[in-house]
């Protein structure tokens, strides 16, 4: 792998979910079983993978996303959404069965904080054969947000063999988020060469920040990977081939909305370390951007 290789005319894919989130923003946070209203309410496209291609696309990296949907008018509402942010869709798979996920978001503007409850039920997750259609050619950098584990191994399994066949310059990076405690994302931990881990699998493992947690989680990444921690207010960590990083946060005016910090994160490293910035530039650059996104609802105006 040579992140410092610059990677121009070629993609950035994300793999992952895309939701609707149906975001009300309020003041106060509500008291179960009571009926109140809220300040404002939108239709947002959301999702981690989804999310991280808005940022991406808004600095100016060519992204596409893969994930699934099934028709409808969430589809289309979602559809429309990505394409007016020039977001490659060729490769979402459209599926016969499942309803589309959605989430209700609240979002308290007082702190910033994100609640969140997701509906995912039944809809079909990409698989390895549909990732067999991808034209890797495209591509130099491909992540993945943890979901099906073993399929996604199986995916980048596909990458792996891909760029054991073209020149160094064609390699593509692998990059994989394990954000849920879940007992089968763990497996992607030897499987990218960028690695993020959420403070929420960190503080399940019994880490207490993020430079406790990559050091904990070292040994079950792969030779020469990077490691990344997020973690909120306290910014990132890193363990690497050259060592341990840290970048602080930088916290917005006032906190205002949270969902998606560490979707804005993500796409913000990535797209440092695509174009062949440090480990360090790109760990804070991670924590700037998502520091700005923290400070206004959306994600329009990190850049
Ligand atoms: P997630 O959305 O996955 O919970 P985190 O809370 O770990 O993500 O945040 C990701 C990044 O966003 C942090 O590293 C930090 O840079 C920024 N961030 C999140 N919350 C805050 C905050 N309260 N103040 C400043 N920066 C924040
Ligand atoms: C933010 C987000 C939201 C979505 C939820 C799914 O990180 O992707 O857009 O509703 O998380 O877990």
């Amino acid at each position: 792998m040579n992140l410092k290789m610059a990677a121009k005319g070629k993609q950035i894919l994300c793999v992952g979910l895309v939701c609707l989130d149906i975001i009300n923003v309020i003041d106060t946070f509500p008291v179960e079983d009571t009926d109140t209203r809220c300040i404002s309410q939108k239709w947002q496209r959301g999702g981690n993978a989804s999310n991280s291609c808005t940022v991406l696309s808004l600095l100016g990296a060519s992204c596409g996303f893969m994930g699934s949907l099934v028709p409808g008018r969430i589809s289309d509402f979602i559809t429309d959404d990505f394409r007016s942010r020039g977001v490659n869709i060729s490769n979402i798979v459209c599926q016969r069965v499942g309803v589309n996920p959605c989430a209700c978001c609240l979002v308290n503007i007082t702190n910033g904080s994100r609640t969140v409850i997701l509906s995912d039920m039944n809809l079909p997750n990409v698989t390895p054969e549909d990732f067999r259609k991808v034209d890797l050619s495209q591509y130099k950098w491909i992540h993945w947000e943890g979901r099906n584990g073993s399929e996604q191994v199986a995916m980048i399994q596909q990458v792996v063999q891909y760029n054991a066949n073209v020149s160094v310059e064609q390699r593509i990076t692998i990059s994989v988020e394990i954000e849920k405690p879940r007992e089968e994302l763990y497996q992607l931990f030897g499987h990218g060469d960028v690695v993020f881990v959420s403070k929420d699998v960190a503080r399940h493992f019994g880490f207490n920040s993020a430079s406790e947690a990559v050091k904990g989680f070292y040994s079950r990444v792969k030779p020469g990977a990077h490691l990344i921690c997020a973690w909120a207010e306290e910014g990132a960590d890193t363990m690497g081939p050259n060592g341990l990083f840290h970048s602080n946060a930088f916290p917005p005016k006032k906190l205002v909305d949270t969902l998606g910090a560490g979707d804005t994160f993500n796409a913000a490293v990535i797209f440092e370390l695509h174009n062949g910035k440090s480990i360090q530039e790109a760990l804070t650059f991670g924590c700037q951007i998502a520091g700005k996104k923290c400070g206004f609802q959306g994600y329009d105006g990190i850049v």
